[in-house]
């Protein structure tokens, strides 16, 4: 198996961000993440390159090793500081780079073993715009000559259309050779990880384009290219979705992430968003305008409208969440229902129990949180707080209007609230200018 080097180290000054580049969210996690993941499967060791002060790749990098790139001078100087760390490696490395996420598997499975016909291997693209991706030119017999960067071409060699996707192969000892006697001698003053092409054709070597879908072989160097990426992922997820069984009653309106699981018969309604971590099983409705993230929607829930549901948020079998309901880190049990306005955080709540309209866990005393269990087939009523820690038992009820500090036994009633006081007239009083305690 090869080894990659993902080159990350680059500011990404195209996005105007104080992000590097590679961490900007597509589909719901970093951009590097989606090759990390892809490289994962088909390298058996892999060297991210970062630059300074981008301790978050190399976290996000981890366990895979990383190298430190200190002055970005270009991609071919990048791309060398991974020599030290795969020296004497016995076989083929290639060089990714760290802003082409959408990449395919079955691509790089092809460059990889075009290696057998070919002492270096790069991957080109035919897109509908070249724009300003370097241009592959080859020779009558399709073999590569070199590249040259948009930058420094001619008018001619801009007209070729076939591009430099970025990702190129050779055997590890060839490519750190060529990396080694690269020259910063071109319009931008750079370390060209793509002049090692001329270096190998001067040696008689072969070097051949294998070429790939233009859309998954874009690099993503703007915020408008990172949404054109973010569009073509959704649209597969949709495509995805509705081929699993889903219903979606707009495609379109629905966002999804890198890892939603949608079972067959759920219906999702226009505008959901769903975050990372959502699995909904079968038969269960997301209405409208409803927000996921980190949760499971047990077979045959509803939820939403008009719904959030936070991370560690279980709702159970049959169970409801109605509109304006939040839901974090609460396990709401099977038939259990919120229907309205309510809060429910660090919280557990029975099979069958009724959340009344308003209802909020105070589950943060400004330090730290609490837990909040209700058992099952309680009632709270509406406009109830519950001041954590605290438990209410199986069967309980809970007045409308209380505020709960004190466990309630299974079976209870609890009533915590000002009692009412009826003063005959005074109303009336009140309005020809006498007493005014009515506030
Ligand atoms: C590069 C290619 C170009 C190709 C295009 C494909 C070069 C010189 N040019 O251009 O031929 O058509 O990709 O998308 O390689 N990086 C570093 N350190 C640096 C500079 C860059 O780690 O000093 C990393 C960046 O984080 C990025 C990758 O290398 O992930 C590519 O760099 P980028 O600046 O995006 O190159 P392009 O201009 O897109
Ligand atoms: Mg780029």
């Amino acid at each position: 198996m090869p080894a990659a080097v993902i080159l990350a180290a680059g500011l990404g000054t195209r996005m105007r961000s104080a992000l590097p580049k590679v961490l900007h969210p597509l589909g719901g996690r970093p951009m590097l993440a989606h090759l990390l993941e892809t490289a994962a499967r088909l390298f058996d060791r892999i060297v991210v390159v970062t630059g300074p002060g981008m301790e978050e790749v190399a976290r996000l990098a981890a366990p895979h090793a990383v190298a430190l790139q200190q002055d970005r001078l270009g991609t071919g100087h990048a791309a060398r500081m991974a020599a030290p760390l795969l020296a004497g490696y016995p076989g083929d490395v290639a060089i990714l780079y760290g802003d082409n996420p959408l990449i395919g598997e079955e691509t790089l499975r092809r460059l990889i073993a075009a290696r057998s016909a070919a002492e270096l291997v790069l991957l080109a693209m035919r897109p509908a715009d070249p724009g300003r991706y370097g241009r592959v030119v080859t020779d009558e017999a399709g073999d590569v000559r070199r590249i040259v960067e948009w930058r420094d071409a001619t008018e001619e060699e801009r007209a070729i259309p076939l591009c430099n996707a970025g990702g190129l192969c050779a055997a590890a000892d060839r490519l750190f050779g060529w990396l080694a006697r690269l020259r910063p001698d071109n319009a931008a003053g750079e370390y060209y990880l793509t002049d090692v092409v001329a270096l190998a054709v001067a040696e008689g070597l072969r070097c051949r384009a294998v070429e790939g879908p233009a859309e998954e072989l874009a690099g993503i160097n703007s915020r408008a290219e990172l949404a054109a990426a973010e569009a073509l992922l959704q649209r597969r997820w949709r495509q995805a979705a509705l081929e699993g069984g889903a219903t979606l009653i707009a495609p379109d309106t629905v966002h999804f992430s890198h890892d939603t699981q949608l079972a067959p018969d759920v219906l999702v309604e226009p505008h959901v968003v769903f975050g990372p971590g959502v699995r909904v099983e079968s038969g269960a409705l997301i209405r409208a305008f409803s927000h996921l993230e980190g949760c499971v929607v047990r077979a045959g829930a509803i939820v939403g409208p008009f719904a959030r549901l936070r991370p560690g948020t279980v709702v159970g079998e049959g169970a409801h969440v109605g509109n304006f309901v939040e839901i974090k880190a609460a396990t709401l049990g099977p038939g259990a229902k919120a229907n309205h306005l309510t809060y429910l955080g660090d919280a557990s709540i029975g099979a069958g129990s009724n959340i009344g309209a308003g209802t909020i866990t105070c589950n943060y005393d400004g330090q730290a949180k609490h837990r909040t269990e209700i058992g099952a087939q309680a009632f709270i009523g509406s406009n109830t707080a519950l001041v954590a820690p605290v438990r209410v038992g199986d069967g309980a009820l809970v007045a409308a209007g209380s505020t709960i500090t004190e466990d309630v036994p299974a079976d209870a009633l609890a009533i915590a609230r000002g009692r009412q006081v009826i003063k005959p007239g005074r109303g009336a009083r009140q309005r020809k200018g006498g007493a005014t305690e009515a506030g």
